[in-house]
């Protein structure tokens, strides 16, 4: 049997890490780095503190630029073994019409956030089915939200300025389904899972983090590096033999 060290090995793997400029993006690139990928950051505007071999810039409303993300991979890294999806319009999107009142959200904001938190997933998964199905080493990891399967607890919000569009989750249970279809559609050479987190500290009203809090098993909001292990394993052959799984990272806040 291989070790831990090796199965957790990426070494001459190549993985894109889509929304990579982004918060829980960011660890993705660390992690996958560390892990010796040659990481590919894909993001409206490069962060210097993206850790990976190349950003590129692309904005996934654009299907032919999000298309061709992955030729452009190619070209650079001779080839494509994981993809992980972590770009999304999420609560703390400014978008006018999207995170607000129920009455006040649009019909457009809703649509412009469906094409990056779901459509440009289909997009991508479409254009890299090949690449990723040509070593045996084929992963795609889509991050979701406990919301894809929960409802918000509004009463968590009340009084704190902060929504949870109702386009958010409907988008996530999107990318959960996309994740099962995938994982049936592409395997036996590609391997498809969706990871959850709960919601992530980001110095929330008071009122908010403790009610958020209360409602957690673990009593805490998550941390950034909570999912650093959930990315670790599902994109590397820690997880060989798990496909179509949503990996939930939530402090236990969906048990009860
Ligand atoms: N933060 C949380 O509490 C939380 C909880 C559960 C799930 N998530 C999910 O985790 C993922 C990462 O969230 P985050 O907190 O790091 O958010 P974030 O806003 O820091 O990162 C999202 C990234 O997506 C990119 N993006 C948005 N629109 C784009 C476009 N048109 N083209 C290219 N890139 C675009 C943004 O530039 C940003 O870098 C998201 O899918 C989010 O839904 C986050």
């Amino acid at each position: 049997m291989r070790s831990f060290q090796e199965l957790a090995d990426m070494t001459g793997r190549t993985a894109l890490v889509v929304g990579g400029a982004g918060h829980l993006g960011r660890v993705a690139c660390q992690v996958l780095t560390e892990q010796g990928a040659e990481v590919a950051s894909a993001d409206l505007t490069a962060d210097p503190r993206t850790l990976a071999a190349q950003t590129f810039e692309v904005d996934l409303h654009d299907e032919d630029a999000t298309r061709a993300l992955v030729p452009t991979v190619l070209e650079r890294f001779g080839r494509l073994d994981v993809l992980v999806h972590c770009a999304a319009y999420t609560g703390a999107n400014a978008l006018a019409g999207w995170a607000t009142e129920f009455e006040d959200q649009s019909v457009a904001a809703w649509d412009r956030a469906h094409r990056v938190n779901t459509t440009s997933a289909f997009v991508l998964a479409q254009a890299a089915r090949d690449a990723l199905g040509s070593h045996g080493s084929g992963s795609i990891v889509l991050v979701s939200s406990i919301y894809a399967t929960l409802a918000p607890d509004f009463r968590v919000y009340r009084g704190t300025g902060m929504h949870s569009p109702a386009g958010y989750g409907v988008s996530k249970a999107g990318l959960a389904q996309l994740m099962r279809y995938l994982s049936t559609l592409l395997a036996p050479t590609v391997r498809v899972n969706a990871m959850s987190p709960g919601g992530v500290w980001r110095d929330q009203p008071t009122a908010f983090v403790e009610r958020y809090e209360h409602g957690t098993p673990l009593a805490r909001m998550a941390t950034e590096e909570d999912v650093a292990g959930a990315i670790a394993y599902l994109a590397s052959d820690l997880s060989a033999y798990v496909t179509g799984i949503d990996l939930v990272v939530d402090g236990g806040r969906s048990v009860w």
